[in-house]
Order: C-alpha cells, then sequence, then structure tokens
C-alpha cells in the first residue's frame, strides 16, 4: 500500500484526479469502479472540468458502482444513481448506457446483486475501484462483521452509518436501513484500489484501517490485502498515522506515484 498525504483536502482531490485520468487515458475503455459520499463531490467535479477543459475522454468507459440503498428508485433524490448523474455523469461525456448502479426496487433483490456481479465480470473485472471510508470503518456499505470473502448482497445498515448519512435526508428518518452493496471481496478483486479520505472526522477509523490488524470489524482494512492500492488523505484526516513521516519519506521515491507530486 502507499499512503500519500497533502496538505489539504483540495489537493487530496486534485491528486485523486490526476491519478483516474492517467488512468483513463492508458487505457480508455477502462471499468472504473464509482464510489458515493460526501468526499467524492469535489473529486466528480475535478473529473467534470478535466472532460470539459482538458477533453478526458470517457466515452469508452463503463462504470459500476459501489452500492445503492433498497427501496430508493433511481429517480430518488437521495438515491446514489441519482446522486452519480448529478455529480459526475452529467459532467463527462459518457454513454450512460455504460454506467451501472445497483438496482435498489429491483423485483427479486437477490437476483439483482448475482447480476450485478455477472455484469461486472463481464465487463472483465474493474480496472480500478475508487474508495471512500465510511465512520463504521465500511468500505461501500460492508458494514462491521462482513466477510472479507462477500460478494455483492444485501447488508443492513449500522446506527454509526444511520448517523452519519441520514441527515442527508430532508427527513432523517426515511433513510433506509438496508443497504445493496459489492462484497469486500468484489472489491479486492479489481486491479487497482483508489482511496480518498479527507476531514478529521476521519481521522480515527483510517488510522486504524491502514495500520491495525485486519479485520472484518473494519472492512476498509481489506486494503491491505490487495498488492496495488493507494491511499490520498489531506493533513486532517492522516493526524492519527503512527507512520506518516515514513510514508511521505517513502512515496518520493514511488515508481508509481512520484511523478504525481
Ligand atoms: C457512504 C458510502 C460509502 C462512502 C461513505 C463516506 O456510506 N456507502 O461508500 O465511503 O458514504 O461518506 P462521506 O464521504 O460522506 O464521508
Amino acid at each position: 500500500m502507499e499512503v500519500i498525504v497533502r496538505p489539504t483536502a483540495k489537493s487530496a482531490e486534485e491528486l485523486t484526479a490526476k491519478i483516474i485520468a492517467a488512468e483513463l487515458i492508458k487505457k480508455p475503455n477502462m471499468t472504473l469502479g464509482l464510489a458515493t459520499g460526501r468526499t467524492m463531490e469535489r473529486l466528480y467535479d475535478l473529473l467534470g472540468q478535466k472532460c470539459k477543459n482538458e477533453g478526458l475522454d470517457f466515452s469508452l468507459c463503463k462504470t459500476f458502482n459501489l452500492d445503492e440503498y433498497v427501496g430508493l428508485a433511481p429517480e430518488d433524490p437521495n438515491s446514489y444513481r441519482y446522486y452519480m448523474n448529478k455529480n459526475l455523469f452529467e459532467k463527462i461525456n459518457i454513454d450512460m448506457r455504460n454506467t451501472h448502479v445497483e438496482n435498489g426496487i429491483a423485483e427479486d433483490l437477490d437476483e439483482e446483486c448475482a447480476r450485478y456481479e455477472e455484469m461486472i465480470e463481464e465487463a472483465g473485472g474493474l480496472d480500478l475501484q475508487l474508495l471512500g471510508i465510511g465512520r463504521s470503518g465500511h468500505i461501500g456499505f460492508n458494514e462491521p462483521l462482513s466477510p472479507l470473502t462477500s460478494r455483492t448482497r444485501m447488508v443492513p445498515l449500522t446506527k454509526v452509518t444511520y448517523e452519519q448519512n441520514s441527515p442527508l435526508f430532508d427527513n432523517p428518518e426515511d433513510m433506509p436501513m438496508l443497504a445493496m452493496t459489492m462484497g469486500v471481496g468484489t472489491i479486492l478483486e479489481a486491479k487497482k484500489l483508489v482511496m480518498l479520505v479527507t476531514g478529521a472526522e476521519k481521522a480515527d477509523i483510517i488510522a486504524k484501517a491502514i495500520e491495525g490488524p485486519v479485520t472484518s470489524m473494519i472492512s476498509g482494512s481489506a486494503i491491505q490485502f490487495h498488492p496495488d492500492c493507494v491511499v490520498i488523505l489531506d493533513e486532517e484526516a492522516a493526524a492519527k498515522l503512527e507512520g506518516k513521516e515514513d510514508y511521505a519519506f517513502a512515496v518520493k521515491n514511488s515508481p508509481k506515484y512520484k511523478d504525481f507530486l
């Protein structure tokens, strides 16, 4: 794993956008795994700007989102499909038929989860999976006790996640407490993982995920198993990392990232 700490959230987002853009330029028909949450909003804005101003081309790119709330229709302003259309897809030249988010109102939800896995496989697997981390330690919606081998499935959400995400709903009680999410195993099969974490409220959980033991209690810790994983943080999120200075020293000579710094 490589850890890159930038002084501000803005510079962390800019670096993440550059890394994603470089991968897309290398492989224009890449399969890109996407995440939601407040952390990604400005990153998606930057990707929109790169498409508009620098000609970054998404026309051949396929996307798969990590997760969706069960019971929310795509048109619901709180659904992740709606979030993605608004925050990214409407800002880039992607073919909407190439964008995928689990269908939270599918008649047969288990079948929908299985179908999602099949579609990822048919697309040749994920080339890059973008990740954030929730305060419960989740990646996607893989709440504590999610098996490290889990696949796309339904997961009941925890109280911590309710406290984190319900303020985004007009009426917090409308937040569904069940979600569909790619599994930890699904995520670990992506060829590359890029995690973006900003803000002081994430300092404790990201330190545990990066430096603590790998445990299904913190699904974010599973990224330690991945052979090609970069975590980009701002100073606030990195505040509790014991090895912060070592990582900063090492990354200056990183064959993969030194040219991005
Ligand atoms: C949601 C998503 C996660 C995301 C998390 C972080 O719970 N399911 O994939 O990482 O939010 O949210 P935020 O960026 O708002 O802190």
